[in-house]
């Protein structure tokens, strides 16, 4: 027993339970033999009060607006470093110094290329596919390429494949793009820094000389940083089912992928760009503040609010600085997405209803218009976050199968179904 504990009654059968304390943050109720002790299962669905598992990777406070990677600010990283520092720090726990910085950029540089047949398997899809539906499947496919890294009780496979993942998402979200657009595949190119090579896959042709611009670069950068991981979130938690199985990293990886892809998770960038679109003058935003605030009406305001965050979220200031950095750089002085972005935060900030329920703006409200004014189309903008969401799912992956007492997911239920009754033959119906 641990030394804090805490009493259940169920049924009048009092059970002591023991409590987990973390670094910061809840204490957990440790549930796992209530079960046997008593019975009854919990019943959470949504997760709004289960911790899932131990983590030591990322860490938010919803209420105070944190989010830590290894336990350093996002604000810091995301100013000072660079993604693949991230990368590193998520995987190892640790900032690398100059020569491990060195060594890992390597590595992961070296893994960039696809295998040749990839370009043949992408023939196979409508050029109107969206990108994230060719992603799913790109993704888990590279399974059937990689053989030698699909057995996850080898670790040293377990780095490989994690490396050639971070490595060879961008190069497919690039294929993935250009196929939509009927552009002929850019191959990568090790010279560049990761960002800079995948501005280059998705915007270079072969005829023309395409010029990097810095500021752009550095700002996708960021944006990367933002989204590299974000702790139990539902396409990491989708990840770590699916790896509990023992399936192989890639098919998790796409499995986390195709849960990004929902409108109330990843999609949401999207979602949040064509709303303001939609919206389209600031004259209009009463009008859709109030249908967002109507019961009856489904709508909700689109980069607003988030499970976690009952204040601003942290990467939102980043991303609004950043939009703006892009939006100078490209001399967009009246974008009429931003006017229209800028004032709906103004008013939504200063309603009743988003007031008392903490609805602030997520990372994903001003991601959008910063990925438009870059030249990327809305359908790619949930891709970016999977390029970047990447080596979160992976680092959180790697630490669930380096985990002795891990074992399969499997939730239980509350059945609401039919009691046991007779088969009826079909005549007698
Ligand atoms: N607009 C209007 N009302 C909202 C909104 C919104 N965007 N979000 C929540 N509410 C209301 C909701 O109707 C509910 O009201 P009531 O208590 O009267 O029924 C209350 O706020 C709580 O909402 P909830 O759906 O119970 O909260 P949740 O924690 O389950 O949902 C969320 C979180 C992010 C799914 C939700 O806020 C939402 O749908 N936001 C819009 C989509 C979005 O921007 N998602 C991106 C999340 S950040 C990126 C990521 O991590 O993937």
């Amino acid at each position: 027993m641990s030394a804090k504990s805490g009493n259940v009654s169920l049924g009048g059968k009092t059970v002591e339970l023991p409590v987990k304390t973390g670094t910061i943050g809840p204490d957990v109720l440790d549930i796992g033999k209530l079960y046997a002790q008593t019975g009854a299962f919990t019943y959470d669905p949504g997760f709004t009060s289960t911790a899932s598992c131990e983590s030591a990777i990322t860490y938010i406070d919803g209420d105070e607006g944190v989010l830590l990677h290894r336990g350093y600010p996002i604000d810091q990283l995301a100013e000072h470093g660079d993604f693949l520092e991230t990368c590193y720090l998520l995987l190892y726990g640790e900032l690398p110094t100059p020569s491990q910085k060195a060594d890992f950029d390597y590595r992961v540089q070296r893994h960039t290329m696809v295998h040749e047949q990839m370009a043949r398997f992408f023939q196979g899809f409508r050029r109107d596919a969206h990108p994230m539906a060719v992603m799913v499947a790109a993704v888990g496919a590279l399974a059937a390429f990689y053989h030698d890294s699909t057995d996850i009780t080898d670790e040293k496979q377990r780095m490989i494949a994690s490396m050639r993942m971070i490595a060879k998402v961008p190069t497919l979200a690039a294929m993935a793009y250009k196929y939509t657009i009927g552009q002929p595949f850019v191959y990568p190119k090790n010279s560049l820094d990761y960002t800079s090579n995948f501005l280059n896959m998705c915007f270079a042709v072969p005829c023309e000389e395409y010029k990097i611009n810095p500021v752009l670069s550095r700002a996708l950068d960021r944006i990367f940083i933002l989204h590299a991981d974000h702790e139990q979130n539902a396409s990491t938690s989708t990840v770590r089912l699916a790896g509990s199985s023992g399936a192989n990293p890639f098919a998790c990886i796409a499995a986390g992928i195709a849960c990004l892809w929902g409108p109330a998770h990843g999609g949401a960038n999207e979602a949040a760009l064509k709303m303001l679109a939609e919206i389209g003058h600031i004259d209009r935003i009463p009008e859709y503040v109030k249908k967002a605030k109507d019961k009856n009406d489904p709508f909700r305001l689109m980069g607003f609010g988030h499970r976690v965050y009952k204040n601003y979220d942290p990467r939102a200031k980043i991303m609004q600085k950043t939009c703006h950095e892009v939006l100078a750089e490209l001399g967009v002085k009246d974008d009429p997405l931003l006017e229209v972005a800028v004032e709906l935060e103004r008013i939504a900030l200063s309603d009743e209803y988003f007031i008392e329920k903490k609805l602030y703006p997520n990372v994903d409200f001003y991601s959008g218009i910063t990925l438009k004014a870059m030249g990327f189309p809305t359908s790619m903008f949930t891709v970016l976050f999977a390029v970047a969401r990447t080596v979160g799912w992976i680092a959180q992956w790697k630490e669930m199968i380096e985990d002795p007492t891990q074992k399969i997911g499997r939730p239980r239920q509350l059945y609401t179904g039919a009691a046991l009754r007779d088969y009826v033959p079909t005549g007698k119906r």
